[in-house]
C-alpha cells in the first residue's frame, strides 16, 4: 500500500470476462470522481484500448440509464499483449499523455495482476475493483457479478429440474469457473443437486454412481448433478461418459455457457458495485495506490494487490457437504 499524493484526473477501464454489475460500478466510479471536482476517462476495450490510446472521456450523462445494464459499455477484453513490460510503459506513456494521474481496474485477479506491473514499473497509481462472476479473488467476500450468475444458472436449474422430474432424468448441468468452484457450489446448493464437481476436490466415481443407485432404490428417478466447467468448458461429457461406462447410468448434459455473464445486475451486485466503485474513487484520490477494495462482513476495506495475487481464496467443502447431506 503506497501513500502519493492526492488525484483529481482518473482514468477507468473493465478487463477480462465480462460481470453484470460492472456498469454500475462504472457509474458509481465517474459521479464519485465528478462529485469531487475530478475528472475522468473512460479506456475503451480494457488493457488493448490503454495501450492503443482507446480514450473516451465520461460526464455524468453517459452514466445514465446503466446501472441495469448488464456486459460493461466501455467494452472489455483479454489483452495479451499486457503481458508484456513494453506495452505496460506504452500504456502508462499514453495516461501520461492523457494527463491521468491514477487508473481504477474492473476486472478479476488477471487484470489486477497487470494492474500492480503498472504499479510497480511505471509507478502508475491504481485501484482495483473486484468484478468477475466466478468470486475468486482473495480480499472480498463476493465479486461484482457473482449474485447475478447464481441467480442465472439456478433459473436454468429450476427448469431443467422439470425436464428431468418428467422424464426421469439424470442430468450434468455444467456451470462457468475456469479454477475455482464457488459458481458450483452456490448454484449446486440453492439448486437441490444430488452431487456437486469442483476443481478444489476430487471425487470419486464410484461414491457417486454408489448414491445414484441408493436414490433409485429408494425410488428416486432424476438426479441434478452440477460440474463447474475446469480448465476447458465440456467437462460435463466426460462426467456423463465415465457414469455410462462404469454404471450405464445415462446423464444428459446441459452446458449454461456464456448466458451465466449476461443479464441485468441484482440489487446484490449493484448495490456492491456501487459501494466499491464509490470506495475505490475515495482510496485512489487519498492517495494510496496499489490495493483492491473489497467487501468483508458487509464492511468494504482494502487489500494490497500483491496480497491477493500471492493468496488463493479458499472455497469451503461446507457447501458440498450440505449438498450431499440433503438430497435425498
Ligand atoms: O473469468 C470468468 C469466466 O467466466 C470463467 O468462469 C470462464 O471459464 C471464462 O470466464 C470464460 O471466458 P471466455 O469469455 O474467454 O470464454
Amino acid at each position: 500500500m503506497n501513500q502519493t499524493k492526492p488525484l483529481s484526473r482518473l482514468a477507468v477501464l473493465t478487463s477480462g470476462g465480462d460481470a453484470p454489475g460492472m456498469n454500475a460500478a462504472l457509474r458509481a466510479v465517474v459521479r464519485a470522481t465528478l462529485a469531487r471536482q475530478g475528472s475522468i476517462c473512460g479506456v475503451i476495450g480494457g488493457y488493448s484500448g490503454l495501450i492503443h490510446s482507446q480514450f473516451q472521456e465520461l460526464d455524468t450523462r453517459l452514466m445514465g440509464n446503466i446501472i441495469q445494464r448488464g456486459g460493461t459499455m466501455l467494452k472489455t477484453g483479454r489483452c495479451l499483449e499486457f503481458l508484456k513490460p513494453e506495452f505496460r510503459a506504452q500504456a502508462a506513456a499514453n495516461l501520461k499523455t492523457k494527463g491521468i494521474e491514477g487508473l481504477i481496474v474492473i476486472g478479476g485477479d488477471g487484470s489486477f495482476h497487470g494492474a500492480h506491473l503498472l504499479f510497480l514499473e511505471q509507478g502508475i497509481p491504481v485501484v482495483g475493483i473486484p468484478g468477475t462472476i466466478d468470486n475468486d479473488i482473495f480480499g472480498t467476500d463476493l465479486t461484482i457479478g457473482f449474485d447475478t450468475a447464481v441467480n442465472t444458472a439456478l433459473d436454468a436449474i429450476d427448469r431443467i429440474r422439470d425436464t428431468a422430474t418428467s422424464h426421469d432424468r439424470v442430468f450434468i448441468v455444467e456451470v462457468m469457473g475456469r479454477n475455482s468452484g464457488f459458481l458450483a457450489a452456490a448454484v449446486g446448493l440453492a439448486g437441490g443437486a444430488e452431487e456437486i464437481f469442483v476443481p478444489e476436490f476430487p471425487f470419486t466415481l464410484d461414491k457417486v454412481v454408489a448414491k445414484i443407485k441408493a436414490g433409485a432404490d429408494r425410488g428416486k428417478k432424476s438426479s441434478i448433478l452440477v460440474a463447474a466447467e475446469g480448465q476447458k468448458p465440456g467437462r460435463a461429457y466426460d462426467l456423463a461418459e465415465q457414469l455410462r461406462k462404469k454404471a450405464n447410468i445415462e446423464a444428459k448434459v446441459c452446458i449454461l455457457g456464456h448466458q451465466q455473464r449476461g443479464g441485468a445486475p441484482s440489487a446484490t451486485d449493484r448495490n456492491l458495485a456501487t459501494r466499491l466503485g464509490v470506495a475505490a474513487v475515495d482510496v485512489i484520490c487519498s492517495g494510496v495506490s496499489d490495493v483492491m477494495v473489497g467487501l468483508h462482513a458487509d464492511k468494504v476495506m482494502t487489500t494490497p494487490l500483491s496480497h491477493g495475487l500471492e493468496q488463493k481464496k479458499g472455497l469451503s467443502r461446507e457447501f458440498l457437504k450440505l449438498a450431499s447431506l440433503l438430497s435425498n
